[in-house]
């Protein structure tokens, strides 16, 4: 079974012996990767459709892991039993992880530590962690094809909210040492240049806002490449 690099990052903060909650596991291929590799003792998948969950539970027949596997259809963490170690949330938009997390208040305070990776609306995501009671612990980059993904370890613990700025380039990741940040700063500030060139003329607030934020992130220290984070 061949995981991308995305999802092979995701892994990567699973720490030994984990029991692993999969959240929108689709074909269930990150929990059967740390179930076959020894990496997680047990892990919950659950989708909120039933045919990926379906495709989940016949993937985990097929490589042999089934027994330590179990499987729920449910929306977000709601009715999923609590006794795992760490959260995966992978493949989603920013919001979709805002809302599974709204709805699982009891996850504030634990001793669980959340590994999320969202496709879309990341400075949403780390604003609203830094707002409601967590912490980016870590953060790192993977490439696969032509996109670089982040990859978050939050911690259940209160954090100094994140500037405006931050929530584009957190600290956890420009302290990360990824060999991948001078790129994702770059598509980054990309990101921002087209949104500041579609606002330029409107003569508005709206510019200046995002123009000074764009040259806030550009600001952000970053360690030279190959030196030390
Ligand atoms: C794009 S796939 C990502 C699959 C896998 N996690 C990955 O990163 O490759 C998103 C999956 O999340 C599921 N999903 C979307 N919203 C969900 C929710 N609120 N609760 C549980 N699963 C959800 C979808 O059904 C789909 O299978």
């Amino acid at each position: 079974m061949n995981l991308s690099n995305r999802l092979l990052a995701c892994c990567g903060f699973v720490n030994p012996g984990d029991r692993v909650a999969d959240i929108g596991c689709d074909h269930g291929y990150v929990g059967i990767h740390l179930l076959l590799t020894g990496k997680a003792s047990s892990v919950i998948a659950s989708d909120i459709h039933s045919d990926p969950l379906n495709c989940a539970r016949r993937n985990a027949e097929k490589y042999g892991v089934r027994s330590k596997m179990s499987f729920y259809l449910s929306d977000g963490l709601l009715g999923l039993p609590r006794d795992f170690d760490c959260v995966i949330c992978a493949g989603m938009g920013g919001d979709t992880i805002v809302s599974i997390l709204e709805r699982a208040p009891w996850l504030k305070g634990g001793s669980y530590r959340l590994i999320l990776q969202c496709q879309s609306k990341r400075p949403l995501l780390r604003s609203y962690l830094s707002r409601n009671g967590f912490t980016i612990s870590r953060e790192t980059l993977a490439k696969d094809g032509r996109f670089v993904y982040p990859v978050m370890e939050v911690l259940c613990l209160p954090s100094q909210p994140l500037s405006p700025e931050e929530c584009f380039l957190s600290p956890a990741l420009r302290n990360s040492g990824s060999p991948l940040l001078p790129e994702f700063r770059d598509r980054v500030l990309g990101g921002l240049d087209k949104t500041v060139a579609g606002l330029s003329g409107t003569g508005g607030e709206k510019y200046e806002t995002y123009l000074a934020l764009r040259n806030r992130v550009a600001a952000l220290p970053i360690p030279e490449e190959g030196g030390n984070p």
